[in-house]
């Protein structure tokens, strides 16, 4: 039997803040750039398996400058958040998802796994701690970012022997103050975010810092994000740091379309979400739900043909993102927003996803803390 000791929520040492930060007025929080009065973390080794969990004051880190977290990109993270619903409760949305993705991602790069449930006890007792950071508002929540890295300090290229998993967290603003934004998109064919048998489909940082410098050039162009095709027949793959979603209406048949998990796409937990909302809630007399493999040229002819209806990318920040255009091979493809900045299903989704997330609807999805 292993002598490693197991993650253990129970064991949690929490430390308060002495200097209690002022809180920025809701309207003023940027996202990602002001934080909670404390952190979550937990350092493991390969002999002593996980230490004992801290919730301790926010600040920084102390790390030996060869730890190889700096050198070979022993690091992953993930993106939640905790909601204030109508009653003043406090409430995750799907957390288990993320958590099993984050061991998903532990384990393609050699990072320690842990308990799920462990991490989630973790997680709530880290939320109530700061839980008066937490905007009340529709679109207001508090973004936590699980963190796992690498820590052995040597510059030699193996499978870490020390990590520490923190989690920070930030009071976050609605990402569409004003209504929606439909985005402009550059299908981008000259640069690859993720390919067959590569890492894709985890969420590692390494996957993030090559993509901005195609994102900057779209940008450069007048467009706001990449839509990452593959391969020679240009298959559409995610919008920037998005899932992406299509509708198409064939004869009064319509049809929403994201790429299937091949392993070259990150498993959105709004991904996950929309599909099955979409598969109980729409008429299947009217609808088709398909995860199948899309070409922006099938995109491009059924523009054509006048069948394309609206297309949105899918994540944690925005929720959905309604696109109203999309430049392929010279031409800008243009998508119908019949409501203005979005389509009908773009807002449905909205809908359905706010009400769960802030509890005007009671859903299995949504963890009551
Ligand atoms: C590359 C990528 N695709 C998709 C998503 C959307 O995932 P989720 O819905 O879990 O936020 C994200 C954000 O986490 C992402 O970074």
């Amino acid at each position: 039997m292993s002598s490693l000791a197991p993650l253990d929520a129970s064991k949690v040492q929490i430390t308060k803040t002495t200097t209690p930060k002022a809180k920025l007025p809701k309207e003023e929080l940027v996202f990602g750039q002001s934080f909670t009065d404390h952190m979550l973390t937990i350092e493991w080794t390969a002999e002593k398996g996980w230490d004992t969990p801290q919730i301790k004051p926010y600040g920084t880190l102390n790390l030996d400058p060869s730890s190889c977290v700096f050198h070979y990109a022993f690091e992953l993270f993930e993106g939640m958040k905790a909601y204030r619903d109508a009653n003043g409760g406090i409430r995750l949305f799907r957390p288990d998802m993320n958590i099993a993705r984050m061991n998903a991602s532990a384990e393609r790069i050699c990072l320690p796994e842990f308990d799920s449930e462990e991490l989630i006890k973790l997680l709530a007792e880290f939320v109530k701690t700061d839980s008066s950071f937490i905007p009340a508002g529709d679109g207001y929540s508090l973004y936590l970012r699980p963190t796992m890295i690498g820590t052995d300090a040597g510059l030699g290229v193996s499978s870490p022997g020390k990590a520490l998993l923190f989690v920070i967290a930030s009071p976050v603003g609605p990402y569409y103050s004003t209504g929606f934004k439909a985005v402009r998109l550059e299908a981008t064919s000259y640069a690859t975010r993720a390919w067959p048998g590569g890492c894709g489909n985890r969420k590692l940082g390494a996957n993030y810092a090559p993509c901005i410098k195609p994102q900057r050039q779209a940008a450069s162009r007048g467009y706001q994000q990449n839509l990452w095709l593959f391969g020679e027949e240009d298959y559409i793959t995610e919008v920037g740091t998005m899932n992406l979603f299509f509708v198409f209406n064939k004869d009064g048949k319509k049809e929403l379309v994201t790429a299937p998990l091949d392993g070259t796409i990150l498993e959105g937990v709004t991904r996950d979400s929309i599909l099955a909302l979409a598969r109980s809630r729409l008429p299947t007399d009217e609808w088709t739900i398909s995860e199948r493999k899309l070409t922006m040229t099938e995109v491009a002819e059924r523009y054509h043909k006048g069948e394309l209806v609206e297309a949105f990318g899918s994540g944690t920040a925005a929720v959905v993102s309604p696109i109203k255009e999309i430049l392929y091979k010279g031409e800008d493809i243009m998508v119908p927003c019949v409501n203005g900045e979005s389509g009908n299903l773009t807002d449905q989704v909205w809908k359905w996803l706010g009400d769960i997330q802030y509890g005007r609807e009671e859903h299995e999805w949504s963890f009551k803390i």
